[in-house]
């Protein structure tokens, strides 16, 4: 099953409204250039790398972070700067990379309704065909000079701890234990929000806004990332998983404790002891991660989960009420409607 793409359906797919035709059908040929971008960069690639590295791109994705930066260039007053979609093609790209090596990390057999890079051709391949995506994201980079240079490498960086710290576990750096829930929202800001905000920034400066409302793009991008993220992990252990494309159940194989988890284990209700003698480890039993599902569905971890998820959606929310009203203000209030709705 092939991944819902944001843009499949006439205007609307999933909880996503794109607007009237005339916004929509714009917004689709932005896509469709950036699109274009990527896919020919990669294309002058060495025969060995354009089939692995098109891989991904080619099976799908929402294409959430190029619509996020489209949509942050519009609130400005320069959409349609040739770098705008140089700058969505840089974000895209660093995120397919990032996807590569997680599903290596993560040892996922699909991704994107097809094959993970790792599964299909190993773990070494699998890599390389991500590093090559992050140097071509770096050669975007270039193309828009040093400032968005330095705000890629930033969140580079951010990604990568993010991807450290879940790594860790909830250890502070002298290695000292530190809250698990903290640890949480700090490695998926890392992981996650922080592209997501990047997108925002970058789109606002190449669509020719002011840095505070540039800024007020990177902070809106957060929460959405914060609550996107928390959407993911709880599709992740629930019926809707089936939908998206990917392994369901992967955190708990990995033995990744995410923030429904986090909340039941904590939870003295009466599937508490048996959830924590489920979770002591990485689960591999396929019919002990459908029995830990089952329980984590109906714990009320499950339920604090999306009242944090709704915090994030109101966050954003209050930042996005701090730009003048357009309607690109209005699908950016869709898009956070969508990060919560699509749980399904
Ligand atoms: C997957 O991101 C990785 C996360 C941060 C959860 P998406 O859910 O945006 O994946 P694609 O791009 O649609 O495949
Ligand atoms: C998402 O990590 C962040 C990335 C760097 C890809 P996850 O491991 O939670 O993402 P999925 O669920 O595999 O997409
Ligand atoms: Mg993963
Ligand atoms: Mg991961």
């Amino acid at each position: 099953m092939h991944a819902v793409r944001l843009t499949d359906v006439e205007n609307r797919v999933a909880a996503l409204d794109l607007g009237s035709d005339a916004f929509a059908a714009d917004l689709r040929a932005d896509l469709a250039g950036v699109e274009a971008v990527i896919r020919e960069g990669i294309g002058t690639a060495h025969g060995f790398v354009i089939e692995e590295a098109l891989h991904l791109f080619e099976a799908g994705g929402k294409r959430f972070r190029p619509m996020f930066t489209l949509l942050a260039a519009r609130i400005g007053p320069d959409p349609k700067n040739p770098e705008v979609a140089i700058a969505a093609a840089a974000l895209e790209t660093t995120h397919l990379a990032t996807l590569y090596h997680d599903d290596v990390m993560d040892e996922a057999d699909t991704r994107r309704g097809a094959p993970s890079a790792n599964s299909r051709w190993g773990n070494s391949v699998a890599i390389l065909a991500g590093d090559f995506l992050f140097a071509k994201a770096s050669g975007y980079g270039a193309e828009l000079g040093p400032r968005a240079v330095g705000v890629i490498a930033k969140c580079f960086a951010e990604l990568v701890t993010g991807q450290m710290l879940e790594l860790k576990g909830p250890v502070d750096s002298s290695g000292q234990p530190m809250d698990p829930v903290q640890h949480y929202l700090d490695t998926i800001w890392g992981k996650t929000a922080s592209l997501i905000a990047t997108c925002g920034l970058l789109g606002g400066l190449h669509g020719g806004c002011s840095q505070d409302v540039a800024q007020r793009l990177y902070r809106i991008g957060s929460a959405v990332g914060m609550a996107f993220q928390i959407s993911d992990d709880i599709i992740d252990i629930s019926s809707a998983a089936q939908q998206s494309g990917k392994t369901p159940g992967t955190d708990l194989r990995e033995g990744v404790h995410t923030l429904p988890v986090l909340h039941a284990l904590r939870d003295p209700g009466p599937d508490g002891d048996r959830l924590r003698e489920l979770l002591v480890g990485p689960l591999t039993d396929d019919a002990l991660v459908a029995e830990a599902i089952e329980l984590l569905g109906r714990s009320e971890g499950m339920k604090r989960a999306k009242v944090t998820l709704e915090q994030y959606a109101d966050d954003a929310r209050a930042e996005l009420a701090g730009l003048p009203e357009s309607e690109a203000r209005a699908r950016f209030e869709d898009l956070v409607a969508f990060t919560v709705a699509r749980l399904g």
